[in-house]
């Protein structure tokens, strides 16, 4: 689904969002970088856009993007030649990641682990590939919010949304998938208790009145 896409994926993030993934991302970049990382991983990449923010950043760490979408990653090794960032883009499944224990001082995943077959274990893995008193930060789609705003957004996202997003990315499937699996992702503090199950401090902060959110976990240690 997500190799279908890859073609448009950039655009309809900008067009669908209104131009606020960018600055999602930006807060994500913050987060990430704020212990001095050397080696950062930017898991599910797809089209790289954070794995080069985070380059662009911090020319002085070194950063992976890993995505197991084959048409995605060529996206992004473009973008990365086209803006001279040095980002070493490879094929990876964030359940099974091919690291050694504590590889990486941050790790990065936007708008993919919703995406995930098995959260827990995608945390586990996130844990064991950072090196203590690393950084795991996780930009996602909480379920809607409550209240008027809720009413308004849902309308959006399950109407207009899909409609456009299928239109313009010729896969009506996958822009139903987006708002579909947002409903069932667990609400912020849900993912919240599930992060420290798996060995994080964690602590979350919303964005744009709670249609975004970033998760923190810190991985106790130096
Ligand atoms: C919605 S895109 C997000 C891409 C990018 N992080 C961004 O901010 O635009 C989700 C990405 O997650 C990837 N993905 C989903 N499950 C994955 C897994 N188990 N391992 C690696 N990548 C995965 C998909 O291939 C897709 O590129």
């Amino acid at each position: 689904m997500f190799s279908e896409i890859a073609p448009r994926y950039d655009l309809l993030n900008r067009l669908l969002s209104f131009g606020q993934d960018q600055a999602w991302r930006r807060r994500a970049v913050e987060l990430a970088l704020e212990k001095g990382p050397r080696r950062v991983l930017d898991l599910a990449t797809g089209t790289g856009d954070l794995a080069l923010a985070l380059k662009r950043a911090r020319p002085e760490a070194e950063v992976v993007g890993a995505d197991f979408a084959p048409a995605m990653l060529a996206l992004a090794r473009r973008k990365a030649e086209r803006l001279g960032l040095e980002v070493a883009f490879l094929e990876a499944d964030a359940l099974a990641l091919p690291f050694p224990d504590g590889s990486f001082q941050a790790i990065t995943v936007a708008f993919g682990f919703r995406n995930f077959a098995d959260y827990e274990k995608a945390l586990w893995e996130m844990h064991r590939v950072l090196s203590p008193g690393g950084r795991a930060v996780i930009l996602e789609f909480p379920p809607p919010p409550g209240g008027a705003f809720g009413l308004l957004y849902r309308a959006y996202f399950k109407g207009l949304l899909p409609l456009l997003g299928g239109l313009v990315s010729g896969s009506f499937r996958a822009y139903r998938y987006l708002p579909a699996s947002v409903e069932r992702f667990p609400a912020p503090l849900a993912l919240e208790e599930m992060m420290r199950r798996a060995g994080f401090q964690a602590r979350h902060e919303r964005l744009t009145l709670g249609v975004a959110a970033i998760h923190v976990g810190d991985k106790p240690g130096q």
